[in-house]
Order: structure tokens, then C-alpha cells, then sequence
């Protein structure tokens, strides 16, 4: 069928920074590891006037082979190159479609030729560009898919409009809409860890977990990025996709198979299970200015593409939880931040003590210390480990937490691909179980619309906290409330 068919990949919006950063490169790494079907070809189509061989111009500077895969590189990258092409269109113009509709078709071999249209484009042009695309360029022979990125939308009522939008000209089986996290190899990984190793299923409930640590941080600030960011902020950026997805997988119960539509009809029941977040249930922050070892950091308001004054919080905590037999009563506490003093993604799942714990007086007053915690760094320095008891060798009873420990470094030498590889493959194949169906969209913006809306109109001000430091105190004030202590910041092993 492979050989009979021509896949092409149409980038659009192919001279922006996600295209030349993640999506050539990740399309290249496909082609290196021959998972691309034997006849494809790359488009980029943007408004810039490009030739083919500047594209490839631009295009050749960002890629890189595997360093485990060095041999051969250069000539993959020309063979990869020679399958690039580019046409400049306007994003809402249907010649301009039909014009590359005609550049596909001449490039097309074999009965079928499908289509996948990658909208690397700002959400404003997302129905042009698709409303264009269906109506001039989609295959007549074979399937036609679009990859959407967020943002979709800003809050339940523009999302769903969006969504209608897109309906008027896809149907959904045609809509891939991306969430990177759930490209990363930790994130798939946690639901092997939990439903294929005895010792973690039988405990994934209240009955064994205290409460479960969603924590995303970042070094550095929105650094050019600030009019894109602005209009969302930290929780429409951060929280209500990439970790409220994570939380959802975590979360889940047991999917009838591991099909798209099983897994996804499991991720919406739990969503819909969560409780709506409340205002005091949420802690928001910025980051101001700071000046360390003689360097000057900026403000969030210094970065010239931010308005003056902007209430846009860089760092949120929120409290969420799930009204279900599971869970109910478990804390799940999510963190995001920019510019703080880290960079780092990872899960944490802090265990219930042990009743009438035989060793508890070896532990001193603070019993805390001694409950078991597993986590799971996404990035970087991939690993999952689990915090256990230990008796310190030796004459006397001391005892010690350590970790049992899996660093993917030591263990799985071999690079991890990059998310963007995983989707892309997955949006060729026509597996959906990484995207996101428009009814989960729909139940992770019911989740967070009502706070989104209170934080605007009543102009919360954000807690200010120093560029690189480790964030505003109000989260550890949030997971007070509920008897929690952040894993990655009270730990001396994190
Ligand atoms: C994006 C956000 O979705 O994820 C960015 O818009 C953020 O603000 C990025 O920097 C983080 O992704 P990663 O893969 O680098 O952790």
C-alpha cells in the first residue's frame, strides 16, 4: 500500500520558529530512521517569497542526526533536502491553494496520494488556512488530516467556537490537535509503569496516595515571546493542556484496550469528573526583575512585547481534584512557572504513611520525610525513581531515605526522540491515541474557564517573585491548605 501511495506533508507557516525548530528537524529524524513512507515530500508554504533552495537553505541549518547515528548524515540530510519544497501563498487566498494543489499532485505517485497539512500558523488563521486547504488542496484520492497546535482558544466559549469553525470544513477524524507533552517518552511511559507492574496499580487510589505533584518549571522568562504570551498566561500556556493532560493519563481508569477512542473516552470521564477550580484554590505570580552575580534579569513587563502593567501571571498553583470513587479527597497540586530557578517537568506521587509504622520513632518527629514518593521526571535527565526506607548500615538502627532509581542516561543510552517525532509519525499512521478529541478540549476548558474569567475581571494581582528564584510563597501557603509539601522543593533528594 506504502509504495502505491504519496504522503505529503504540507508545513504551513514554514518560516516560523516552531517549523524551523521542531518540525523539520522532527520530519528529518523520521526520514533518518526510515519511518517515512517511501514516497513523501515536504511543503513549506508561507507568505515569505522563498525558492525551494532557500528553504532548503534554511531548513539544512537546523537539522542534526542522532549522536549514537552519525554515519551517512550528511547524505540523509541531502536526500531529505532534495524532497523539500516551497510555495509562497497568502494564508487566506484559495488560489493560492489551488496552486499548490497542483505542485502536490505533480509531485504524487501511485493510486492514493494523501495529505497532512501541519498549521504552524497563529490560531487567528486556523479557519482560513483550513478553509482554504479543504477547499483546493485536499486529496481527492486519499485522506486529508491538519495538525492544530494550541492555542485553541482562550476560554470554553472560544474554543467551542473554534472547534464549529473547524467542523464547518474537517470532520473530527480529520483534526489532530497536539499536545507535545504527550509525545514525551515519560508521558507515554506512564501507563506501562502503572498498568503493567503489579506493584504500582493495586496503589494508584486515595486508599494508598496522599496527593499527586504536577510540576513544570522553566529558566528562563518569555524572552521574545511575550505577545504571544500575554494574551494567555501561565495557566491557558501550561496548566490546562500539557499537565491537565498528564494528570488525565495518570488519573484514568483502566482503558477497555489500548484503541485512541478507548483511551480518550477514559481521559474525558475522568476530566469530567474534576471539580471546577475555585479562586482560592489558585495562587498566581510574575516575575520581576533581579539583579544576581553582577547579571541583570529582567522583569516579565521589561519584555517590550508586553503591555505596561500586565497582570498576566508567568507562575500559577493550583488545588484540583476528582469527584470520583478513586480519588476523592486526593489533592492533585499542579505548579508552572517561568524564570524560575530550574528547568524541569516531572510527576510526584507522595504515598500514605505506614500505619503504625514499627520504625516511627527512628524517624524523629518528622514522619513526613518517611512516607514513600515516586517520581517521574519528564525532563531533563529522564527517570522514575522511588523514595524508600533504609537502614543505614552499620551497628546501630538509623535509618534513611534513598531512591530506587532508573535514569533513562545509564539505562537507555540511546537519544530520546523529540515529542514532535512520535506525533508526526502518529498523525501519518492515523493513530490518534496522542491527540486531543474535541470533547476532552471541551472538558479541560470547562475545568479552568470560570477561575481564567474571575482572575481577569476581578484584576488579581499577581505575587511577585524574583527572576530565577523558586517561585512565589503563596504556593506553599496552597499546599498547606491541604497538609501537602511540594516534593521538589522540601526534599533534600529531589
Ligand atoms: C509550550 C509553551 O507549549 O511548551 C511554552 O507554549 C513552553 O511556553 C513549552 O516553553 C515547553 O515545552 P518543552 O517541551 O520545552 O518543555
Amino acid at each position: 500500500e506504502q509504495i502505491d501511495s504519496t504522503v505529503s506533508i504540507t508545513v504551513v507557516g514554514a518560516s516560523g520558529d516552531l517549523a524551523k525548530k521542531k518540525i523539520f528537524p522532527a520530519l528529518f529524524a523520521l526520514f533518518y530512521e526510515d519511518c517515512l513512507p517511501k514516497h513523501f515530500t515536504v511543503f513549506g508554504y508561507s507568505r515569505t517569497q522563498l525558492t525551494d533552495e532557500e528553504l532548503r537553505n534554511m531548513i539544512g541549518k537546523t537539522l542534526t542526526c542522532r549522536i549514537d547515528k552519525r554515519e551517512n548524515c550528511g547524505d540523509k540530510m541531502e536526500q531529505f533536502l532534495q524532497r523539500c519544497f516551497y510555495h509562497s501563498g497568502q494564508y487566506s487566498s484559495e488560489e493560492d491553494f489551488l496552486e499548490l494543489d497542483r505542485k502536490l499532485k505533480d509531485k504524487e505517485v501511485g493510486k492514493s496520494a494523501n495529505r497532512l497539512f501541519y498549521l504552524s500558523i497563529p490560531p487567528n488563521i486556523f479557519v482560513d488556512v483550513v478553509r482554504c486547504a479543504s477547499r483546493t488542496a485536499s486529496s481527492p484520492t486519499g485522506w486529508t488530516r491538519v495538525i492544530v497546535e494550541k492555542p485553541f482558544g482562550r476560554d470554553s466559549q472560544s474554543s467551542g467556537e473554534l472547534t464549529r469553525s473547524l467542523k464547518q470544513h474537517l470532520t473530527e477524524d480529520q483534526i489532530f490537535r497536539i499536545d507535545h507533552y504527550l509525545g514525551k517518552e515519560l508521558v507515554e511511559n506512564l501507563s506501562v509503569l502503572r498498568f503493567s507492574n503489579l506493584v504500582f496499580e493495586p496503589l494508584w487510589s486515595r486508599k494508598f496516595i496522599r496527593n499527586v505533584q504536577l510540576i513544570f518549571s522553566e529558566d528562563f522568562g518569555t524572552e521574545g515571546r511575550g505577545g504571544y504570551f500575554d494574551n494567555y498566561g501561565i495557566i491557558r500556556d501550561i496548566m490546562q493542556n500539557h499537565l491537565l493532560q498528564i494528570l488525565a493519563l495518570f488519573a484514568m481508569e483502566t482503558p477497555v484496550s489500548l484503541d485512541a477512542e478507548d483511551i480518550r473516552n477514559e481521559k474525558v470521564k475522568v476530566l469530567r469528573s474534576m471539580r471546577t477550580l475555585q479562586l482560592d484554590d489558585v495562587v498566581v505570580g510574575q516575575y520581576k526583575g533581579h539583579t544576581r552575580g553582577g547579571r541583570s534579569l529582567p522583569a516579565y513587563i521589561d519584555d517590550p512585547t508586553v503591555p505596561k502593567g500586565s497582570l498576566t501571571p508567568t507562575f500559577a498553583a493550583a488545588a484540583l481534584f476528582i469527584d470520583n470513587a478513586r480519588w476523592d479527597g486526593v489533592p492533585f497540586l499542579m505548579k508552572a512557572g517561568k524564570a524560575l530557578n530550574t528547568r524541569r517537568a516531572e510527576i510526584r506521587v507522595q504515598f500514605r504513611h505506614v500505619p503504625g509504622n514499627l520504625y516511627k520513632r527512628n524517624f524523629g518527629t518528622d514522619l513526613d520525610k518517611a512516607t514513600n514518593e515516586l517520581v517521574i521526571r519528564v525532563q531533563p535527565d529522564e527517570a522514575i525513581y522511588l523514595k524508600i526506607n533504609n537502614k543505614i548500615p552499620g551497628l546501630s538502627m538509623r535509618l534513611d531515605s534513598s531512591n530506587l532509581n532508573l535514569l533513562y542516561a545509564s539505562r537507555y543510552p540511546r537519544e530520546i526522540p523529540d515529542a514532535y517525532e512520535r506525533l508526526l509519525l502518529d498523525a501519518i499512521e492515523g493513530e490518534r491515541r496522542l491527540f486531543i478529541r474535541s470533547d476532552e478540549l471541551d472538558a479541560a476548558w470547562a475545568l479552568f474557564t470560570p477561575v481564567l474569567k474571575e482572575l481577569e475581571d476581578k484584576r488579581i494581582a499577581p505575587e511577585l517573585y524574583p527572576y530565577g528564584s523558586r517561585g512565589p510563597v503563596g504556593a506553599h501557603y496552597l499546599a498547606a491548605k491541604y497538609n501537602v509539601r511540594w516534593g521538589d522543593l522540601s526534599s533534600q533528594y529531589s
